[in-house]
């Protein structure tokens, strides 16, 4: 086998773990190993579990499906159970009163208790020592993001709102810092996990925290503001919705849905140049702001509310006495060392700014360049992928912020391609690089900080493809192979589909979200020869989402059945094992279903065929040629979990020895305002899960765990 190549068979994953183990032996000292397990959690499975199992690497599933579901309950497969973690307000240090659930609480709390809305995660095992130890699964931090709030739940009687403005300051502190993320302290305790409520490591960061712009970026006259007139500061993270990790051991949290917390009314559009109208335009920046958090305040001139008005308001000609560029300062892979509290998080401009889902790490190998694979979760926006400058050190692991600088400062920001013919290629964003450059005809790109901060710009100019929203990605431990969600689309231009977005189908029972793509699929590529170097891929779909009474020839294309059927993947994972979890937040199939988790045990690349979709608008017909994997049974793919009413599963995170599943369920009845209810009477909302009878409902973390303590989801044999 050529070296670097990662073919997708068990025999190659053997070879795979023998290199591993040889290379391993030559490493020595505590960090050596720390970065030896991580090759091996990172990469290619667990070191120390595979060890134990090489040989035998064939996954089965060791469960029975979960029935679809519209009750207000998690559902779970017989023999497995879970417990509550971390709801909406627990409090995460000493002396902080427990949660009213009642609207009550008093604001500045929140600065001491879990957000709301909880979404990505990642398990950083811990040893006695508080060090990161990559196999601990007896106690570690868990990183949690808090991507938005259901701002109905967390007042008394929804949010105070006179004449357009928010009057009740404490209500929009306590949302500020309802946003961020925690990291909170876990122990294995009989078998589950507990918070450790009154760790010295338990912290909140929030849209309040103070964080550092490191990268090409930093500095740049594109990022001053008010806060920060030499560009290097911003307060806060917003938007964390999916994550990352990385082999010296911290978190990416991403910033994803932050560009509608921005005030800019239209008359700010008079005081702005052509090129920056492009540039607000492309990034949805305008209107009232949601939760309208710069009208509080307007006499005060209170920073922490301002803030939020991006229209040019000062006199300056730079934007130092405003925030015409705060959402400039938005939209980032954020980086935090959980171990380090003192160290304010960096966002890493490096990444590249956009909707950002999440950043997951491709193959960790030294010597190598580390990759990282992202998407913008937007409407027929781009996968993205960063490749370092610097190779990979494994002396580097556990050196922090330190690492960060040397890694996600300095690299190399592509955008994906799809051909017709089942290759890719990846499109680098670099000025002067694909006709980036100040000519060009739709955006002067000034400089490198130009290109990065308008990613979405450069990632247009090269001619990437437009995608049906690119939600998660992962990695396949077994070989390599990066799968990402593209969660649905209803609007797909039908004139516009292409081989890797080639549905455009109508299903009256999904309401507005029933027209395009709409139940959206999973991608998934294949590096060629490696993924540090590899500018072309080859790709197919992985699956197609869908009803399983559709269309089995243009609809349910992989041939989903009762036990497996869903829409709108969202959040997707790796277990170290290579079993795939897939979690929908789903639009169109709600008449049958609440949202789902389901496990998958995939094949590689090509293992399908070659399919003709018809799609249909009406009279109009396409019919497009694609790439799909293996048709779906009940042996590969199965449904594990359904959630409570109106919630979005998100989230996912394993123990170490795997014998533990960390997921979120988010937002349960978060359309309860929307629709009309009384928001005083608690007994008329959608949802009252976790607690059940009249409550407000809770986003939550659960931990779900095996009742005989065995793996979750799949067994080797
Ligand atoms: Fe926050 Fe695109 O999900
Ligand atoms: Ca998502
Ligand atoms: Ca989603």
């Amino acid at each position: 086998m050529k070296q670097g190549h990662i073919a997708g068979t068990s025999a190659d994953f053997d070879e795979i773990l023998k290199r591993r183990l040889s290379r391993r032996s030559l490493l020595k000292g505590s960090l050596a190993t720390a970065s030896a397990r991580y090759i091996g959690a990172g990469a290619l499975g667990a070191t120390g579990a595979v060890e134990a199992r090489a040989g035998s690497t064939q996954l089965r599933l060791n469960f029975n499906a979960v029935a679809k579901s519209l009750d207000d309950l998690v559902r779970l497969p017989s023999g497995y159970s879970y417990k509550l973690l971390l709801a909406t307000g627990d409090p995460i240090a000493p002396g902080i009163p427990a949660y009213s659930n009642s609207g009550v609480d008093e604001a500045g709390s929140f600065a001491r208790r879990a957000g709301d809305h909880n979404d990505g995660m990642h398990f950083f095992g811990m040893n006695s020592k508080g060090r990161w130890d990559s196999e601990s699964s007896e106690r570690a931090l868990l990183c949690v993001n808090h991507e938005a709030i259901t701002s109905a739940f967390l007042h008394p009687q929804g949010q105070t709102i006179v004449d357009g403005k928010r009057t009740v300051d404490t209500e929009v502190v306590k949302e500020m810092l309802a946003h961020g993320v925690s990291v909170i302290e876990v122990r294995r305790e009989a078998g589950s996990y507990s918070l450790q409520k009154d760790s010295p490591r338990n912290r909140r960061i929030t849209t309040l925290t103070e964080v550092e712009i490191s990268g090409p970026a930093a500095g740049s006259p594109l990022m001053i503001t008010r806060y920060s007139p030499t560009g290097k500061r911003t307060r806060g993270t917003l938007g964390n919705c999916a994550n990352g990790h990385t082999p010296w051991g911290t978190y990416l949290t991403c910033e994803e849905n932050w560009a509608g917390y921005f005030r800019r009314p239209t008359s700010d559009d008079a005081k702005r140049s052509a090129k920056q109208l492009t540039a607000l335009k492309r990034y949805n920046v305008a209107g009232k702001g949601r939760e309208l958090w710069a009208t509080a305040s307007p006499d005060s001139h209170d920073q922490r509310f301002s803030r939020w008005d991006a229209s040019i308001t000062g006199a300056s000609a730079d934007g130092s006495d405003d925030y015409r560029n705060a959402p400039n300062t938005f939209g980032w892979v954020v980086e935090i060392d959980p171990f380090n509290p003192d160290v304010a998080p960096k966002k890493r401009t490096a990444l590249g700014r956009f909707a950002h889902e999440g950043a997951w790490p491709g193959p960790v190998r030294a010597g190598q360049p580390l990759v990282w694979y992202m998407g913008c979760d937007a409407r027929g926006e781009y996968i993205y992928k960063f490749v370092s400058a610097k190779l990979w050190d494994p002396a580097d692991a556990g050196k922090g912020m330190a690492a960060g600088d040397k890694y996600l400062d300095d690299g190399r920001l592509y955008a994906a391609r799809f051909n017709a013919d089942g290759t890719g290629d990846w499109l680098e964003l670099s000025l002067g690089k694909n006709g980036m450059t100040s000519t060009h005809p739709t955006y002067s790109f000034t400089d490198q900080a130009d290109v990065l901060v308008h990613a979405r710009l450069a990632a247009d100019a090269v001619g990437a493809t437009k995608m049906d929203r690119p939600e998660w990605g992962a990695v396949n431990p077994r070989n390599g192979e990066v799968y990402m969600t593209l969660t649905y689309n209803p609007s797909r231009d039908f004139n516009q589909l292409d081989a890797a977005n080639p549905r455009y189908y109508t299903d009256p029972k999904a309401g507005k979200q029933g027209r395009g793509n709409v139940n959206g699929h999973i991608v998934r590529w294949a590096e060629q020869d490696n993924h540090q170097g590899a500018t072309h891929f080859r790709w197919d779909v992985f699956l197609f989402a869908s009803r399983e009474s559709a269309d089995r020839n243009n609809v349910n294309l992989s041939g989903l059945d009762a036990s497996n059927d869903f829409s709108s993947p969202d959040g997707l994972w790796f277990s170290r094992r290579g079993l795939l979890w897939i979690e929908t937040d789903d639009h169109a199939y709600r008449d049958s279903s609440n949202c789902m988790l389901l496990a998958a045990i995939p094949g590689a690349v090509g293992d399908g065929a070659e399919r003709e979709v018809i799609s249909r608008d009406g009279e109009q017909q396409k019919t497009i040629k694609t790439h799909i994997g293996a048709t779906a049974t009940p042996d590969t793919l199965r449904r594990f979990l359904v959630g409570p009413v109106d919630c979005e599963i998100t989230g996912l995170a394993e123990s170490p020895d795997g014998k533990a599943l960390f997921v979120n369920i988010q937002h349960p009845g978060e359309t309860t305002n929307e629709k009309g209810f009384d928001i005083t009477k608690p007994s008329t909302y959608l949802s009252h899960w976790p607690e059940g009878g009249d409550t407000r409902p809770r986003s939550a973390t659960i931990v779900i765990t095996r009742d005989d303590g065995g793996l979750i989801g799949a067994d080797i044999v």
